[in-house]
Parts: structure tokens; C-alpha cells; sequence
């Protein structure tokens, strides 16, 4: 089939605009992002925030684990990110000294707060050009966010430990917020422990042990639906783990405990070079059908994993490796593998982008079969966990163990030449 020569300059145009250097972020969220924080419990009504350092004294193997996560570092001074990513630049015009904080720059992005509190979104000598104020570690590219515009830190409750919004740290016209300590603490998640430290801790002692994925959720979500699945392009938008898991049936009766150890690192960011690090259970673990399955599969054969296919990058942070790969692995772990299923769609009742809740088959197959067409993929899609490697020639088999086996070997080749001969 012949294309015209219009439409391959389209779809060149539209590849073109796809990889832009700096497309601008179209991100999205509300303060009520966030559920109420961590419930405190018996003991705990008065207590409040001492810090990971004191936690560390009882807890050693927690804070050791811990201060390797991402948690640790969402928000930085310049050193403090320095020493763990030497070669994070400051925006064009401004040195470390004009940076009061650094928002992340530890997994895929970085966001840089100026003296007075407000997200730098105008660099350049003379801080006066618009944008190229997000660095995006993969590329190592500058974007824009929020080009030119007046941009608060008003993100501290997703980001820090004791967030509050009845005062602005230090009294800075560009805080939206305060927090007692900067990233996800011991406290983010286990609530304020002065109570706790104080009768030398314990069992059940004044402080919060909440293993339910809702306690995660509070912010690796966004938006204040629990059923819809906010999306750009041709992503769902980071950090809404929660909102995939709720939506991915049966799975979704897990917690995110039951596969993520809370204190060790999963993405490969600054302080960890092991992707998948702190994952105490695999899909292996508990599916050990589709194992069998699966097993002796040309591609299991070739090293493609469960959740190559499963928890695809569908979802975006900084920049798509490729149009249908992003840099953040889903959480849906469900496909609808028909050709016409479509991923993203625009609601039209707010004629915003959501995430149906089920993966489709050009973010399963066609990251690895770039050559291929979604019809291909759904076409075959429905043998992707059965599809046997073709039995060797009887030239090329190794020498026999016993005639029985030699038998066996000729009658499936011939077995498979007959079958494929009648398609
Ligand atoms: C003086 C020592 C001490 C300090 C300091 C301390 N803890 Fe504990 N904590 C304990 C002991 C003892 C236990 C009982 C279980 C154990 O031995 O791990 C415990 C248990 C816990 C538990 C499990 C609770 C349960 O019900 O199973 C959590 C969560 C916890 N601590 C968090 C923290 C946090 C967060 C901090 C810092 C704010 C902290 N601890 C500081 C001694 C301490
Ligand atoms: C991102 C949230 C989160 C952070 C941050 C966090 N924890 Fe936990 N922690 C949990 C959860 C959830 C559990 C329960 C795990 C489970 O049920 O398997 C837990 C369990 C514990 C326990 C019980 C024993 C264990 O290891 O399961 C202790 C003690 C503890 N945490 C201490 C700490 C300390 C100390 C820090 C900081 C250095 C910390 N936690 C940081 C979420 C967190
Ligand atoms: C609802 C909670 C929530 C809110 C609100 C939120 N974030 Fe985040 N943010 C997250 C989570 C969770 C992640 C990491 C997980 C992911 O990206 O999928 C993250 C990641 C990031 C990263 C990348 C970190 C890295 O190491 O690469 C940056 C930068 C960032 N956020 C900036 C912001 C800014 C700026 C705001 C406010 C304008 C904001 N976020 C508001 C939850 C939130
Ligand atoms: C108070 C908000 C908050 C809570 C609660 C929270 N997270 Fe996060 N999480 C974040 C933010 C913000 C980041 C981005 C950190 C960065 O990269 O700078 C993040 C990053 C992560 C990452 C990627 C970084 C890494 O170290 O691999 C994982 C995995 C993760 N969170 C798992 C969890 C799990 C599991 C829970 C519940 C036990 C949880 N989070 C609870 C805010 C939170
Ligand atoms: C702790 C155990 C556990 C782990 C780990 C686990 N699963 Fe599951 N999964 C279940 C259970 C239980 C069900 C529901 C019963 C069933 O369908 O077998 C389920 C169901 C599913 C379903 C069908 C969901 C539906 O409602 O249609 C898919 C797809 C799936 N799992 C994929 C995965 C993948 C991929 C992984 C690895 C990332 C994984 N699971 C890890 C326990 C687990
Ligand atoms: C090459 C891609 C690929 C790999 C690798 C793969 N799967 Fe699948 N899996 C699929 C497809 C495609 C389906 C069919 C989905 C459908 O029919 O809707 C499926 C179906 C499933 C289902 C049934 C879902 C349901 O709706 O009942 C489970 C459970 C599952 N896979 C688990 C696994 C596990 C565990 C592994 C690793 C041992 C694995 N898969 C490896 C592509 C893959
Ligand atoms: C069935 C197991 C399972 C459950 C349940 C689960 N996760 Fe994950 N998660 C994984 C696996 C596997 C990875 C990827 C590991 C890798 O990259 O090798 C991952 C990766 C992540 C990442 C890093 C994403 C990236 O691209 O680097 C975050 C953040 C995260 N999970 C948060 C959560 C949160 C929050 C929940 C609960 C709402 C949750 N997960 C529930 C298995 C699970
Ligand atoms: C992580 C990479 C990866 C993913 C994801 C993946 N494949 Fe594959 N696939 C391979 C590799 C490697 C081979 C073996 C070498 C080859 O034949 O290209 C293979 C082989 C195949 C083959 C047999 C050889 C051929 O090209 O005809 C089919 C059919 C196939 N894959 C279909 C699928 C389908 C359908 C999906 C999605 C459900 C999928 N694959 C997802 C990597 C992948």
C-alpha cells in the first residue's frame, strides 16, 4: 500500500513535535491532591515531629534503607543533592548560591526554588527569558514549567514531613506552606513520634503503623477522584500509582506492602543503581500458573519478564523515551488486548484526558516490536504468554539421548511444518 506524499509529511510533523526539546508540561493538580495525612494514633493526639536522626538510634536497619530512597531526597539544598548527584546543573543565570531548594533531582526530574521561596520559571542572564527551568535527568535536556509564570512552592504536603498550610516557611512571599522536616520522613508515614521516643518506644506505642495502600495514596495520586485516571498526551501523569492500582481488579485487593518494602528504593535514582531494589515480591510469587505458563516461551527464553509486559512505562515525569514510552511503569497490570482499544481518552464532560483502566497493546508490544503495527500486536497478543520456540532441525539437534527422543523431535518438526504449510 502506497502512502501519499501529505500524509508522510504529517505524521513527520507530528514525530517532529513529539520530541521537541522543550514541549511545554501541561501538569496539573489541586491542594486537595493529597487525603488527609497519616491518622494519628492512641498516645499520639499531642505528639510532635523529632526527625528521622532520632528515629535512627532504635532503628538503624529502617534509616540505613531508608536514606537510599527517593523519600529522602524530594526536597534539597543545593549540597545536600550535590553530594549524591555531582553533575545536576543550576538553570542558565544562577549559580547554587541564588538556589534555595531543589525540588527532586533525584529520580527523574529536577524544579529549582529561588530566594524568595517562588519556583524559578524565568532563567538566563538576565532571568528574564521564559521557561528552560526544568532539567530532565534521562536527557538531560531543560524544559518549561510553568514558563514565565508566578509559581508558588505550595507542594509540601506530598513532599515533606509535617507539612502545614496556616503559615509559610519562613515567612517567604513564594511558600505556599511549611513542613517541620524536608522529604518523606520515618513521620510522613508513621506520624509524629515525640510520644513514642519519649517511652523509649515499642509495640503499639504511640505511633502509626498503617500498612493500607490508601496510606501511600494520600500522595501518589491526583486529583480528588478515586476512579478516574488524570492523563497528557499520550501518558497518564506521574505519581498516581494509587490511582492504577484502584483500578486494576483483583489486584487491587493487595496493599502496596504486600510487593514494596516502605524503606528500600525500587527506581534506579541518585543514592540507587538497582532497579526493583526493594521489591519483596514478585509476580512469580504468587502466580505461579501464568509461571508455568509462561516458561520455555520464546520470549521468556529471551529474557522478557512479567512486567516488561504488565507495568509498562505508561506513564510520564519528565520525557517519553518514545512515543509510546514513558518513564514511569504503570500500576493497571490489566490489558485489553483488541486492536481497537484505545489507553487515553478525553471525558467529554470536562474535555480533560483520563486513563481507561486497562493497558493496551501498543504500550505492551511495541516498545520491544518497533517495527510492528498495533494490529499485529493484538493479533498475536492473545498467545504472547504461550508462544514456543520452534523445534530444532534434525541436522541441528544435538546428538540423540535414545531413538525414543529422536522420534519425538522428528514428529514435532514435522508436526510444525505441516501446521505452518496449512496457514
Ligand atoms: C528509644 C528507642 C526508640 C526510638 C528513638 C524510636 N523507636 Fe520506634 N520502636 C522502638 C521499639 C523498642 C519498638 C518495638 C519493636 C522493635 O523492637 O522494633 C519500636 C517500634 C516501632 C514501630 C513499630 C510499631 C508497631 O506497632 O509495631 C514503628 C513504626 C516505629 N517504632 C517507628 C519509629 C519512628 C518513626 C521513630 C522516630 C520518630 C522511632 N520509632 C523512634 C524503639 C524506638
Ligand atoms: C513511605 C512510608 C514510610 C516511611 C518513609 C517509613 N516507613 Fe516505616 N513502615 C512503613 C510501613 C507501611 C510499615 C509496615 C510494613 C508492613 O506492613 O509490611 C513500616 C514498618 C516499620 C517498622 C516495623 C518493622 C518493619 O520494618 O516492618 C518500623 C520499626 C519502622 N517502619 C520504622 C521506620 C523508620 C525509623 C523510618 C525512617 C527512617 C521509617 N519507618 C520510614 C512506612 C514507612
Ligand atoms: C499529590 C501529591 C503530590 C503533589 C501535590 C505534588 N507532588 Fe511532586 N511528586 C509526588 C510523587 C508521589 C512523586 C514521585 C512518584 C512519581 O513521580 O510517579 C513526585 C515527583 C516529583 C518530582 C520528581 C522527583 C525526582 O526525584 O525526580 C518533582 C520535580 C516534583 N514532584 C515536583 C512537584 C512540584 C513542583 C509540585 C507542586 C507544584 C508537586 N510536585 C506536587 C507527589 C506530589
Ligand atoms: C507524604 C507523601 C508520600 C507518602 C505517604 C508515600 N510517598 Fe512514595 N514518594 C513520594 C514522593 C514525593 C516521591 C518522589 C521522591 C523523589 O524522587 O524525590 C516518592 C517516591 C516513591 C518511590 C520511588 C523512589 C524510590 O525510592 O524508588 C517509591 C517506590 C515510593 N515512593 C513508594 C511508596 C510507598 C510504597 C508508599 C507507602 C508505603 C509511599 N511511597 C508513601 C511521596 C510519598
Ligand atoms: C502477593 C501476591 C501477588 C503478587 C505479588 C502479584 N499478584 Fe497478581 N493477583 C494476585 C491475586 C490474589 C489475584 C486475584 C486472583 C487471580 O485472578 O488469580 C491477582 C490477579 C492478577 C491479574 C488479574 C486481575 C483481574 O482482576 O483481572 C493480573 C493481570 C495480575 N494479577 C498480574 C500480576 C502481575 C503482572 C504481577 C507482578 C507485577 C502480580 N500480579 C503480582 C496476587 C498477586
Ligand atoms: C510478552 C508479554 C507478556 C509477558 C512477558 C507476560 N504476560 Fe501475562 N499476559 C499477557 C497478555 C497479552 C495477556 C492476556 C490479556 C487478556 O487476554 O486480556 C496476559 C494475561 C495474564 C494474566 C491473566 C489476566 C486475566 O485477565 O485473567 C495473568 C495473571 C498474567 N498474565 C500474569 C503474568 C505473569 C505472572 C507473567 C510472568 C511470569 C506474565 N504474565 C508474563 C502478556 C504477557
Ligand atoms: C503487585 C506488586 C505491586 C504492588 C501491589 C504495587 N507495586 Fe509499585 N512496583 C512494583 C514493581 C514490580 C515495580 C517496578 C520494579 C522495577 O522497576 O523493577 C514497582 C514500581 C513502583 C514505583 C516506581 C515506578 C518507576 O517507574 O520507577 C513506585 C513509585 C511504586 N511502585 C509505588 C507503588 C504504590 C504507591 C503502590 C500502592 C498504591 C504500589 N506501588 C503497589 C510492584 C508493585
Ligand atoms: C521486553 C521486550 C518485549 C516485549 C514487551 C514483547 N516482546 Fe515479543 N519478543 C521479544 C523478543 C526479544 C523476542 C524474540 C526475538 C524476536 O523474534 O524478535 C520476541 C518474539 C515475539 C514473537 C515471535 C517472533 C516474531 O517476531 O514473530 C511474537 C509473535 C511476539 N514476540 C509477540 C509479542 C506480543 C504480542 C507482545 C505484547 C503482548 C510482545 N511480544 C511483547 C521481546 C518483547
Amino acid at each position: 500500500m502506497k502512502r501519499n506524499i501529505l500524509t508522510e509529511f504529517i505524521i513527520l510533523l507530528l514525530l517532529i513535535s513529539l520530541f521537541l526539546p522543550s514541549a511545554a508540561i501541561a501538569e496539573e493538580y489541586v491542594i486537595g491532591d493529597q487525603k488527609t495525612p497519616v491518622e494519628r494514633s492512641e498516645g499520639q493526639e499531642d505528639a510532635t515531629y523529632v526527625g528521622a536522626e532520632e528515629c535512627k538510634t532504635c532503628h538503624l536497619e529502617q534509616y540505613n534503607d531508608w536514606i537510599t530512597t527517593g523519600h529522602n531526597y524530594k526536597l534539597n539544598t543545593p549540597d545536600e543533592i550535590l553530594a549524591v548527584r555531582p553533575d545536576l546543573p543550576m538553570p542558565d543565570g544562577y549559580t547554587k548560591d541564588d538556589i534555595l531548594y531543589i525540588i527532586g533531582g533525584w529520580g527523574w526530574k529536577a524544579r529549582y526554588i529561588g530566594a524568595d521561596g517562588y519556583i524559578i520559571t524565568k532563567t538566563g542572564e538576565n532571568h528574564d527569558i521564559d521557561g528552560k527551568n526544568q532539567y530532565n535527568l534521562a536527557t538531560g535536556e531543560w524544559v518549561d514549567y510553568n514558563a514565565g509564570k508566578e509559581k508558588k512552592y505550595d507542594c509540601t504536603k506530598c513532599h515533606n514531613t509535617g507539612s502545614s498550610y496556616d503559615t509559610d516557611q519562613d515567612n517567604l512571599p513564594g511558600m505556599g506552606g511549611s513542613w517541620e522536616f524536608r522529604g518523606i520522613q520515618c513521620e510522613a508515614c508513621h506520624g509524629p513520634g515525640s510520644e513514642h521516643v519519649a517511652q523509649s518506644g515499642g509495640i503499639g506505642v504511640a505511633i502509626v503503623l498503617n500498612s493500607e495502600a490508601s496510606m501511600c495514596g494520600q500522595c501518589h495520586r491526583r486529583g480528588g477522584d478515586d476512579d478516574k485516571i488524570p492523563a497528557s498526551g499520550n501518558f497518564v501523569q506521574h505519581h498516581e500509582q494509587y490511582l492504577d492500582f484502584l483500578a486494576s481488579g483483583k489486584m487491587s485487593d493487595l496493599d502496596c506492602v504486600d510487593c514494596h518494602n516502605p524503606h528500600q528504593p525500587i527506581h534506579m535514582g541518585a543514592t540507587n543503581t538497582e532497579a526493583g531494589k526493594g521489591i519483596i515480591k514478585a509476580c512469580e510469587d504468587c502466580h505461579q500458573n501464568s509461571v508455568a505458563e509462561y516458561n520455555g516461551t520464546v520470549m521468556q527464553l529471551e529474557g522478557v519478564e512479567c512486567i516488561d509486559c504488565h507495568m509498562p512505562k505508561a506513564s510520564l515525569s519528565a520525557a517519553p523515551e518514545s512515543e509510546f514510552v514513558g518513564d514511569v511503569r504503570s500500576h493497571l497490570f490489566r490489558m485489553d488486548i483488541s486492536a481497537d482499544a484505545e489507553y487515553i481518552y478525553t471525558d467529554p464532560a470536562d474535555n480533560k484526558q483520563y486513563a481507561n483502566p486497562a493497558l493496551t497493546v501498543e504500550y505492551v508490544c511495541l516498545p520491544c516490536h518497533e517495527d510492528m503495527d498495533k494490529e499485529w500486536a493484538a493479533e498475536h497478543a492473545p498467545e504472547a504468554m504461550a508462544l514456543m520456540p520452534e523445534a530444532p532441525t534434525p541436522e541441528e539437534s544435538p546428538t540423540e539421548p535414545s531413538p525414543g527422543f529422536g522420534i519425538l523431535v522428528t514428529s514435532t518438526v514435522l508436526m510444525a511444518v505441516y501446521l505452518l504449510k496449512r496457514r
